[in-house]
């Protein structure tokens, strides 16, 4: 089916992008400076962002709070793995922070999982789990000992995600299809992993392009080097914004 061109787009009254932005971009960067400069380039009707765990280190919720300023919304992509207490503790002090979401490890278990969802009820930020990172592949996975290929162990751990009441996982594009089978639609895909057509993979392992992602399930895509290092990011992220816009219009076009 074509795809549908931005002017019919636009008379079909879809346009979604300002008011949902399904791109969170992520601000890998080492500095305050570094990451506000940028941030400051964007449009928070374009994107949300992304705040790991390089630059949250070094620039902590005194940044968290600047680019919250600048009206975007965060995703404390922070990956808690511990013991349930701490875990719990810790999810209570990023929400604190007034995050849009936030994440921790799904290998923590059932009840570190549990445990961060009582500190984090449901409605307020949105606590989602990693299953496996994308830079890993099935060699990675026997060398830390776990059976199985990566979509197998990552359905496990999905499923395990959304027992325990989580709101969504961060997976491959690649296995969105497989987990929006045994999920339902509230259930957040958030997808890394993202590619235009073409370009390199840096180290990531199981990629996608942003239009196959969102055919796949995808409902948000972490995208960072795409975007952080092209010559013109605010183009670039119109243009993937046009991209999904498109995948997404053909699928509630779709009989
Ligand atoms: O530059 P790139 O688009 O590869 O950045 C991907 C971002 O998504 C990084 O910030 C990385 O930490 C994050 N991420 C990932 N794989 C996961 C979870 C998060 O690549 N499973």
């Amino acid at each position: 089916m074509p795809v549908l061109s931005p002017s019919k787009v636009a008379a079909t009254g879809l346009r979604w992008c300002m008011k949902n932005p399904r791109i969170i971009v992520a601000l890998d960067f080492p500095d305050l400076k570094q990451a506000l400069n940028f941030t400051a380039r964007l449009d928070p009707a374009a994107c949300r962002v992304k705040v790991g765990k390089e630059l949250f280190t070094a620039a902590g919720p005194l940044l968290v709070e600047k680019i919250r300023n600048l009206g975007f919304e965060v995703f404390l992509d922070l990956k808690f793995h511990d013991i349930p207490t701490t875990v719990a503790n810790a999810c209570k002090a990023a929400a604190r922070l007034d995050v849009w979401m936030m994440n921790i490890h799904a290998l923590g278990g059932r009840r570190m999982l549990s445990a961060a969802r009582e500190a984090v009820p449901a409605g307020v930020t949105k606590l989602i789990a990693v299953t496996l990172l994308t830079s890993m592949e099935r060699s990675d996975l026997n060398d830390i000992g776990l059976e199985g290929n990566p979509e197998e162990v990552v359905r496990r751990l999905a499923l395990l995600a959304w027992d325990c009441g989580l709101d969504g996982v961060v997976c491959s594009p690649l296995e969105a299809p497989g987990l929006r089978e045994i999920t339902d639609e509230g259930f957040y895909l958030v997808t890394p992993g993202i590619r235009l057509a073409q370009a390199s993979p840096d180290e990531q392992k199981r990629v996608s392009t942003p239009r196959h992602a969102i055919e796949n399930g995808a409902d948000y895509l972490v995208i960072g080097r795409p975007i952080t290092q092209a010559m013109d990011p605010g183009l670039i992220l119109q243009r993937l914004n046009d991209e999904i816009e498109g995948a997404m219009c053909q699928i509630k076009a779709a009989p």
